[in-house]
């Protein structure tokens, strides 16, 4: 029998420290510590962000460690998360990972964020199926909006992305102009259920092929609020709901609609999702119906595995193992990385 692979993922590319160990693709332990500081800013505050992970971070690890009841000699190779993040955030990750691996005596592996958020399809839990085969993959965190071919794990190709916002940004912006706390996605998503979401309508973006665009629809509901809010003061907390169900309807329907156009052009009905604004309900429901509609096989993460955390990271360890993709002690963070 061979021999069990063990990984320690550490992930610090945001406001989130997470620390994860798996074996054999299983996940033993996925600790993330969130960051509330910046919710009165309305926004991740960089430096405040790499103050707090660097507080987070050895604890963080310590508990991922305890909980997978595993030493660190115990511990194959360490991977971490290169890029893109912000650049404090990331180097208080990167260095934290280096030292650890010179003091451990084991290898180290740079990992890329939003791969990682593709690849957290292939962890190994009886809630989730795993893709087979080629399948689409449509990414939508706070600063990415992809949609992503995967052929195989770690063989990626970009089919479209966001020339401005990113689906998260959107959700988190139209969040601010309502005067809702930061991060707004999932306060949206709350109020949303209980709203109407064909009650208002918002200009969509028209750009060409499988690229997105959300700036056009955030002004868009930046100047029907102030409007509203001019001839009927108070409009915006009296119709919170139906706001955010319009506001997410809005943003899922573009979404949607780039992610049907994939479908047709590459032939590929095997449809996942992935990112922080895969937990979204609305975005749920839509892929639902697609597949009972229109047979799509719809991937869905297990809500852990969607917002930032390090078993994605450790997943794209797993398999960057096996290749022999090792990084080593030179290796810089990135703020922008390419695929
Ligand atoms: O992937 P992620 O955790 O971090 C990045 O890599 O950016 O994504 C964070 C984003 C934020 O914009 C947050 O508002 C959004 O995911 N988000 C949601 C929901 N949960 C998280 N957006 C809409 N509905 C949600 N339920
Ligand atoms: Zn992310």
């Amino acid at each position: 029998m061979s021999k069990d692979l063990t990984i320690l993922a550490i992930e610090s590319s945001c406001d989130d420290t997470s620390a994860a160990v798996l074996v054999n693709r299983t996940v033993q332990s996925n600790i993330v510590a969130n960051q509330d500081i910046h919710q009165k800013y309305g926004g991740v505050v960089p430096e405040l962000a790499s103050r707090a992970h660097q507080a987070n971070i050895v604890p963080v690890v310590d508990a991922a460690l305890k909980e997978a009841n595993i030493g660190i000699m115990n511990v194959d190779a360490i991977a971490y998360t290169q890029g893109p993040g912000l650049m404090g955030s990331l180097l208080v990750g990167s260095s934290f990972s280096k030292s650890l691996s010179l003091a451990a005596n084991c290898p180290l592996i740079p990992v890329h964020h939003m791969q990682a958020h593709v690849m957290a399809h292939f962890v190994k839990d009886d809630a989730m199926r795993t893709p087979n085969g080629p399948f689409l993959c449509l990414t939508v965190s706070g600063g990415h909006t992809q949609i992503i071919r995967v052929n195989a794990p770690m063989e990626f190709e970009v089919l479209g992305e966001t020339i401005d916002d990113a689906a998260g940004e959107a959700f988190d912006k139209a969040a601010k102009i309502l005067e809702l706390p930061y991060p707004g996605g999932p306060l949206i998503d709350r109020y949303a259920k209980e709203g109407d979401p064909n009650k208002f309508t918002f200009s969509k973006p028209k750009v060409d092929g499988l690229n997105f665009s959300f700036s056009g629809l955030k002004t868009s509901i930046l100047y029907f609020l102030r409007d509203a809010e001019q001839s009927e003061p108070g409009f915006r907390k009296r119709h919170l709901n139906d706001i955010c169900a319009s506001i997410q309807h809005s943003i899922v329907d573009v979404l949607m609609q780039k992610i049907e156009k994939a479908v047709i052009e590459t032939g590929i009905n095997k449809v996942a999702i992935a990112g922080g604004v895969s937990a979204n309900s609305g975005l749920r429901k839509a892929l639902e119906d697609r597949s009972s509609r229109l047979g799509w096989d719809v991937y869905i993460p297990s809500f852990q595995y969607c917002t930032d955390n390090a078993a994605m990271i450790g997943i794209v360890g797993h398999y960057a193992f096996e290749k022999g993709l090792f990084g080593d002690l030179s290796q810089g963070s990135r703020a922008r990385m390419s695929w």
